[in-house]
Order: structure tokens, then sequence, then C-alpha cells
């Protein structure tokens, strides 16, 4: 137990017993000091300017908030000049970001996702970031897209900021998740829990039901067993919750179990989900199976998936190892969709 232990600190131990390159411990020392920002500009809601719309829209067709803009450009500024990594890529911007000119180029590439849950910005309830740790492919001293379009399997760091009541970061660097907690009066992430860990049964869905007319079988089969509760084939009655922030919803997975979905939707056939692999799905995927759940699209593991695009989407199932494995089931029982 390493409990009350700074980021910092921790960092130091994972080198010292784990080969923690330097290099990698500086980018999550370096996304710390990002959220950390972003914190301040949550924190100060209305009076800090940062409420509403741009006049742009994201190369989602999302229309952009200023905070999304605001928290891309902190985590921009906090890496692009530490020679950690060698470009990287967001949900707000089209393409991968390169370095300034003259700037050293790391061995990493960083994705994220810089404000999650955007909708519930104006509306001061919780948002997050995501973040995700590549390793940059050896010799490649100018990263082109491709370079990025690697499988969940590879992150060498996957980890979140949720901006609740605290400000909490949860990360993992393969090694089981850990949790930390910003204390405000020092500045300093501190350590609150070491190993956070899915039980296998789940009593508790997030999913957002308005969706349920697009869904496939195998998801309405599931949550009409769910909403069946001791009635039902399942024999057990389920609790139900939806942020409309996948940190928040996954973080509430993580803390006290249950499954959350955004399954495959069939409103449009060219959008295989909501969620981005790179930069959604593939960091909580990482961390659900780090914390002994497991993370799926129905068919197959998300940590197997080659990404074809920088944001591609992909649908999300992930927490409970026997709930994710039930649907998986229920999938096989169900014929493929033509991609
Ligand atoms: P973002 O704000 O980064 O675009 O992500 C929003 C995502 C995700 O956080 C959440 O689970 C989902 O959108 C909510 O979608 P609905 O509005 O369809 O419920
Ligand atoms: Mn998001
Ligand atoms: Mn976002």
């Amino acid at each position: 137990m390493r409990h009350g232990i700074t980021l910092s600190a921790f960092l130091q131990q994972e080198q010292r017993l784990h080969d923690l390159s330097a290099d990698l411990a500086g980018v999550i020392d370096d996304m710390a000091r990002a959220i950390k920002q972003i914190a301040h500009h949550v924190s100060l809601g209305a009076l800090g300017g940062v409420l509403g719309n741009t006049d742009a829209i994201n190369i989602q067709g999302e229309v952009q908030k200023k905070l999304d803009v605001e928290a891309n450009d902190i985590i921009l500024r906090c890496h692009e000049t530490s020679g950690r990594v060698a470009a990287m890529a967001s949900e707000e911007m089209d393409s991968i970001y390169l370095l300034p000119i003259g700037e050293r180029r790391g061995d990493y590439l960083l994705v994220f996702d810089p404000l999650d849950g955007s909708t519930n910005i104006d509306i001061n309830l919780s948002i997050g970031t995501i973040f995700s740790v590549l390793p940059c492919p050896r010799g490649v001293t100018e990263p082109r897209e491709s370079d990025f379009l690697q499988p969940g399997r590879n992150q060498c760091c996957a980890g979140y900021a949720l901006y609740g009541q605290a400000t909490i970061l949860v990360l993992t660097l393969g090694r089981g998740v850990v949790s930390f907690t910003l204390d405000r009066a020092v500045g300093e992430f501190i350590l609150v829990q070491d190993s956070l860990h899915i039980d296998t049964e789940g009593h508790e869905y997030a999913i957002n039901t308005s969706n349920w007319r697009f869904w496939e079988p195998p998801i309405q089969r599931y949550i009409e067993e769910c909403h069946a509760g001791t009635t039902g084939p399942r024999g057990k009655n389920f609790n139900m919750r939806w942020m409309g922030a996948m940190v928040a919803d996954c973080h509430r997975v993580l803390s006290r179990g249950g499954i959350f979905l955004y399954p495959r939707d069939l409103r449009d056939p060219t959008k295989p989900g909501k969620l981005r692999q790179l930069y959604e799905a593939n960091p909580m995927a990482l961390l659900a199976e780090q914390a002994g759940g497991v993370a799926s699209t129905g068919r197959q593991a998300i940590l197997d998936l080659l990404p074809k695009t920088l944001h591609q989407r992909i649908p999300v199932i992930l927490g409970a190892s026997e709930e994710v494995r039930l649907i998986e089931n229920y999938y096989r029982d169900h014929p493929i969709h033509p991609e």
C-alpha cells in the first residue's frame, strides 16, 4: 500500500521498481500539469469565461465548446516543448499535431480527448479528460497519421481525469489501475487507491436508452432482461445510471462495478458506434482490463482491433466480465452486421 504518496513519488517508484522510462514518467507528469490547469478553468465555471460554444465545428461534425478548445490548447502547450512526445492527436484536431520546428521529438505519441462530456460543461455536471500514450515506431522522426493507427494493446499508459467534486486522476501503466486525488492546497495529486477492481458480476448498467430502436437485437435483449429484474431470466434487479460523459460513467464502473455500453448504432451505417477508438475506447478498455474487467465491441476485444483512421468510431461494451461475456454470447447467436 502506497496511499498518500504524490504522483511524482509514485512515478519515481515505478522507474525504480518497474523500469518505467524517465520520458514516459515525464509525459504523465506533463499530463498531470495540464489536468491541473484544466481543473482550474473548470472550477471557475461561468466566472472563467470558458462556458458556451465557439463558432467552429470539429472533424466529428460537433460544435466545439470554448472549453474543448481551451483544454486542447493547454494539453498541447504542456507537451510540445518537453522533448518526450513525437506528435499528438486529439478529438478536436482534424489531423495529427506535429511539434513546432526545432523541438526535440521524443519516443511517444500522445492521443487525447481534451474534454469529455462536452454537453455537461454549461450545466456544471461531470466532465473529464481521457488520454493514451503509444510508442512512436522505431526510426520515425516525422510521425504520420499511420503511425498512430496501432491496436490498443500497444498503449504504454492510459488514464483519465474526472473534474467532479474533487479532481481525480486514474491511471494504468499496464500493472493495475491507480487513482489520485488533487490536493488543491499544495497542487499535488495524492495516491488514494492503488488497485481498482471491477467485480465479475454487475447489477448496474449505463446506456442511453433513447437509442433503443437503433440497437442491434443482442443489446435490446440484454437491456430487456435487465429491465425484467427478478421477474426475468436474470433473476435479479438492476440499477441504471447515465451521466452522458464517458469518463464519469466509466469511473462509476471502475469504482463500484457494473457495465457501460455505447453499442453499435444502426442510425448511420457509416458510423459503427459513437465513441472514438484511439482516445476514448482504447484508454478506457485498457483501464477496464487492468481492473479485471472486459472491454468488447460485442464481438471482439476492443484492444485487439487495428484502427483504420485517427477518428475511427467503435462500439464499446465494458465492465463486469460476466455481463460483457453474456452480451458477447448474445452476439454469437446473431448474424454479423455487414461492414
Ligand atoms: P465528447 O464530449 O468528448 O464528444 O464525448 C461525448 C461522448 C461520451 O462522453 C458519452 O458517453 C457520449 O458521448 C454521450 O452520448 P449521448 O449524448 O448520445 O448520450
Ligand atoms: Mn469524449
Ligand atoms: Mn471531447
